[in-house]
């Protein structure tokens, strides 16, 4: 680990807390002059780190500066090993995950964060809007080398591992609408595209790589976006500390997938069971009403003329007359 990026998990674990420089040259063993560097330059990087009484440093509390020793902080004893790459500016997170997995450089648990993404992707080949520091935009890659049926749930566990951790976070309560939107109020504020290299002979997953965007204060969405996205508007939503709540969820979530309170949580959340959707299956424009999501993550749709559909993929739009 590099002298700063020490010198931020010492920050981190003592925000708003005065830590001179002696004590951080003597727990690091290097000199003050090393010390008074690296916060200099931690400070040109954007840190609000000011300098107090006794040549002590303190780390705002309101920092919400993206980095690898902010996120490990708050990961599980078990997560604490993951690779994390944080950038400044990328095209899209999943994109950066694709590359390391096909160059072999990606383990599993690998973390791949940014700042901004600009050509940030969502389900569909929709765009997914990533402005600089207004929102989280990760990416986890998982190697499960497993049959790819039994992985077919981590896109519900990703979706209820974002409600929990914005519940724990922020005390907000959303909602999910199939098959991984997490919404809020009846608009989205999560996205989540999972991707994944199967080997088709032996129908093993190799590779999931499941890439999350939050919208936390994101503002002038595109025209057409103003309609159906929103943001969580929480000023004090640290993002180091939301990437590390998701991904401890969804280690968990991942490592029993079979169990059924997943889809009996998620179910909890759903926004949809219950209710008229409009479809559209195979080309064809359909409504009907949601009965089940089955223990596969499948929508389960009483269509008007009283036959039973079962839905893998797709979108659906809640209310009839939709599209
Ligand atoms: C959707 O809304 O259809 C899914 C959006 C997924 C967005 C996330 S942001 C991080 C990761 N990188 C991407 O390019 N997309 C996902």
């Amino acid at each position: 680990m590099t002298l700063k990026n020490k010198i931020i998990s010492i920050f981190e674990k003592n925000k708003q807390k005065t830590v001179s420089g002696q004590e951080l040259a003597d727990k690091l063993s290097v000199s003050r002059t090393a010390v008074w560097k690296a916060v200099n330059a931690l400070k040109k990087e954007g840190y609000p780190i000011k300098a107090s009484t006794n040549n002590g440093y303190i780390l705002a509390a309101n920092s919400d500066i993206l980095s690898t020793e902010g996120i490990r902080l708050y990961l599980s004893s078990e997560n604490k090993r993951f690779d994390i790459y944080v950038y400044k500016t990328i095209d899209s997170t999943n994109n950066q995950a694709k590359k390391m997995v096909a160059e072999g450089t990606a383990k599993h648990g690998t973390i791949i964060t940014a700042d901004e993404q600009t050509a940030g992707r969502g389900r569909f080949d929709r765009k997914f809007f990533s402005p600089a520091k207004t929102g989280v935009y990760m990416t986890v890659v998982f190697k499960p080398n497993k049959n790819a049926a039994d992985t077919q749930l981590i896109t519900i566990a990703a979706a209820v591992s974002v409600v929990r951790a914005v519940k724990k976070l922020t005390g907000i309560d959303t909602d999910i609408k199939w098959v991984n939107d997490v919404f809020l109020n009846g608009k989205k504020i999560c996205g989540i595209l999972t991707e994944a290299t199967i080997d088709f002979e032996s129908q093993t997953a190799e590779s999931i790589i499941v890439g999350i965007g939050v919208n936390i204060k994101t503002e002038d969405f595109p025209k057409e976006m103003k309609k159906t996205a929103t943001s969580l508007y929480c000023d004090n939503l640290n993002r180091n500390v939301l990437i590390a709540e998701i991904v401890n969820n969804l280690t968990v979530l991942y490592s029993d997938l079979k169990n059924k309170n997943l889809m009996q949580e998620y179910k909890r959340h759903s926004v949809i069971l219950n209710k008229n959707i409009s479809y559209v299956i195979n080309g064809l424009k359909k409504e009907g009403f949601v009965t089940d999501i089955n223990e596969k993550g499948n929508l389960i749709v009483k269509t008007s003329n009283g036959k039973v559909e079962t839905l893998e993929s797709g979108e659906v739009t809640i209310g009839s007359g939709n599209l």
